[in-house]
């Protein structure tokens, strides 16, 4: 592991007023620092430090096994820590457990409802371990099951389908009106359309001020639901930032995407393309496709390719993705 890449992702937050145009305060509702879980020999959580700003959708971005569940499990008070502390809303994770309990709502990777209970039981049941009023369970709780698309709310949740049992959890996790989320993999066995749902309903959740932390593999749902993303492998975060920062500390870039009608062209193009200052990289491909990276904007550039070369077919300009941000700097693709 690069011990200088953990570093550097540690020490890098953004520049708070960033933040000011979204309305997000800048105040820290969770500070982590070098929180470590061994399981035997494993370390499955190895000094991962992060800071959580009141009112932002934060998100651990990672392949399997890279310590997200441990680090979600040690942050809601399910796991104690090997070593590190944190606190969430100033109370500290070891020492003031049950304040801590009450300000967080959970949804586990793994699904946990009552199979014999019906989904409105299992709600009530979340709710009034919470001590809410049963008349604020039943108004908020028929709110949360028509968002979610509960259909059959008083059958018993064993006949649910793993989708439904997954929005059901969500509900759950929700109805005691935390005022911070934590979401391991809410998305993880929906089909498309439920996927969706779920991801407009935690934008919803976003707009209300609630803080919301989740992980993730899918680097689609990070891309469109973050305002911070900490990648994290082998348990340790090793790049965060926004998604823009992200992607503007990785070393392509930006990629345009060149298809000419025969080789020739291809390679007439190719010579004009290398003298151009801005471009910093030029990758030949099948097909007749040519793809360079470039430093600088885009609109400079295209000017200068305009002006340079008129043979191409089509022109396609796409950014860095995550995935390639991942593979960067792993050498290892997001889903191995
Ligand atoms: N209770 C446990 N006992 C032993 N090893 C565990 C336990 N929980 C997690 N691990 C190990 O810790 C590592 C991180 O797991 P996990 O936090 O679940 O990763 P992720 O959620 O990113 O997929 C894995 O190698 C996993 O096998
Ligand atoms: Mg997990």
């Amino acid at each position: 592991m690069n011990v200088s890449i953990k570093e550097k992702a540690q020490i890098k937050y953004s520049d708070p007023n960033q933040f000011d145009e979204n309305n997000h305060t800048t105040e820290f509702i969770i500070e982590v620092q070098n929180l470590e879980k061994t399981f035997n020999d494993v370390k499955a959580v190895d000094g991962i430090s992060l800071k959580v700003r009141k009112g932002e959708l934060f998100s651990l971005l990672g392949p399997n096994g890279a310590g997200k569940s441990t680090t979600i499990r040690m942050l809601t008070t399910v796991l104690k820590p090997s070593n590190g502390s944190a606190r969430i809303n100033e109370y500290d994770l070891i020492k003031e457990k049950n304040k801590i309990k009450s300000l967080i709502g959970v949804c586990p990777q793994e699904n946990v409802v009552f199979g014999a209970l019906t989904a409105e039981d299992n709600v009530e049941f979340v709710g009034r371990m919470h001590g809410m009023d049963p008349a604020d369970i039943k108004k908020r709780m028929n709110n949360l099951l028509e968002k979610m698309n509960i259909a059959g709310r008083k059958k018993p949740v064993k006949s649910f389908s793993g989708g439904m049992k997954r929005r059901l959890n969500l509900v759950m996790s929700l109805i005691h009106h935390p005022q911070i989320l934590f979401l391991d993999e809410p998305t993880a066995g929906l089909d498309p359309q439920a996927r969706r749902l779920v991801w407009d309903f935690i934008k919803e959740l976003k707009k209300t001020g609630m803080t919301i932390i989740l992980t993730t593999h899918d680097m689609i749902e990070a891309d469109s639901l973050s305002d911070h993303i900490a990648i994290m492998d082998q348990g340790q975060i090793i790049a965060f930032g926004t998604l823009e920062e992200l992607k503007s500390g990785s070393s392509n870039g930006n990629i345009l995407e060149f298809i000419f009608s025969s080789k020739k062209e291809l390679i007439k193009a190719k010579s004009k393309l290398e003298q151009i200052t801005n471009v910093k990289s030029i990758r030949e491909m099948e097909n007749n496709k040519l793809t360079i990276s470039f430093s600088g904007g885009i609109e400079t550039l295209k000017r200068d390719i305009l002006e340079n070369m008129n043979s191409f077919k089509t022109l396609h300009f796409r950014e860095d993705s995550l995935e390639d941000i991942f593979l960067k700097l792993t050498g290892r693709r997001l889903r191995d």
